[in-house]
């Protein structure tokens, strides 16, 4: 492992600096192994997107018809693109039936509760597709690492977790798991952005601040729950995440793929990028 080569002691410094430290910007991009040196081509991007987003409104009709549901979470780190991965999912789809699901830190009712039980009540009926940004897999992640919870609860959760999905998959749900993946650089970027940025300054949390300094806890604690709860019912996804163009494109084309509806067109769908898009083992190895 490389050595992390700026003082993290107060990170309030970096993000508050009005202007991002040069070398973090220039080096956002590339961090964490990103494999590609700019951001896919915006004109591209909009016409591949909107292609894509047609074959979503298919989609759409498709499990109205059939009565099939839908559960994707997304998961990462802080500032890794999940809520904007949402939108641009749903930007096109009817929010009757494509709900996102963000849901809060657990009251003192539902701390009482067994564990999955606020996640179950949100869970799709027919035709419905959930997008949960954040999930189950808080037990996973920012639990443990910011002290929310026991080790003991989350090795149970880790243990629990697969039947849990099993039970899910088995009752005909399709599943999907996005674990998207984002360099320290750009992390750091991105919580700059949200403090300097009026319309982005509501997505900053004191959690974000404190991901900076618990960088590798939360790489430990991925790297765990990737193991643990990657299986042959509910594999996970991994989709390389610094350029959010790049990754909002192959995260729906991994979706459409997995899928069949009437009318879908994979050529019109095209390939998914294997350096942005891969399963659990291989980011793993
Ligand atoms: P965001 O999801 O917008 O990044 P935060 O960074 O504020 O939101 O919080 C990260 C996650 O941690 C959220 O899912 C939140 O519900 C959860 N969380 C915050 N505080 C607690 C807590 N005390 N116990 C359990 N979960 C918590
Ligand atoms: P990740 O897979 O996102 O956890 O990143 C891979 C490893 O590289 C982690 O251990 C990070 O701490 C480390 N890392 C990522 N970016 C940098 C960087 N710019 N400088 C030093 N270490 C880094
Ligand atoms: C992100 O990944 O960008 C955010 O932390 C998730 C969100 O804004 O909901």
């Amino acid at each position: 492992m490389r050595q992390w080569r700026y003082s993290v002691a107060a990170p309030e410094t970096i993000i508050d600096s009005p202007e991002l430290d040069p070398e973090i910007r220039s080096r956002a991009l590339a961090s964490g192994g990103y494999p590609y040196g700019a951001p896919y081509d915006k004109k591209v991007y909009k016409r591949e997107l909107e292609i894509l987003q047609i074959e979503l409104v298919k989609l759409q009709s498709h499990l109205l018809a059939s009565g099939e549901r839908v559960v994707i979470l997304f998961e990462g780190r802080d500032a890794a693109g999940k809520g904007g991965a949402i939108k641009t999912y749903r930007e096109h789809l009817n929010p009757r039936y494509t709900m996102a699901v963000a849901l809060p830190k657990p009251s003192d009712r539902e701390q009482t509760q067994w564990y999955f039980q606020r996640y179950v009540d949100w869970l799709p009926a027919a035709g419905e597709t959930v997008l949960f940004d954040r999930s189950w897999y808080n037990r996973a992640g920012v639990e443990p690492v910011m002290g929310f919870c026991t080790p003991a609860q989350t090795s149970r959760f880790l243990a629990e977790v697969p039947r849990f999905e099993e039970m899910l998959v088995h009752d005909g749900v399709h599943l999907f798991k996005f674990w998207l993946s984002i360099g320290r650089e750009m992390q750091i970027k991105r919580f700059h952005d949200r403090r300097h940025d009026p319309l982005k300054t509501w997505k900053l949390s004191p959690i974000d601040l404190e991901a900076i300094t618990r960088w590798d806890a939360y790489s430990e604690a991925r790297d765990t729950m990737l193991t643990a709860s990657d299986s042959p019912h509910a594999p996970w996804t991994v989709v390389r995440a610094n350029d959010k163009r790049r990754a909002r494109l192959n995260l729906i084309r991994s979706v459409l793929g997995r899928l069949d509806y009437a009318g879908k067109n994979p050529p019109l769908i095209g390939e998914i990028d294997t350096s942005i898009v891969m399963d659990a083992r291989s980011f793993l190895a």
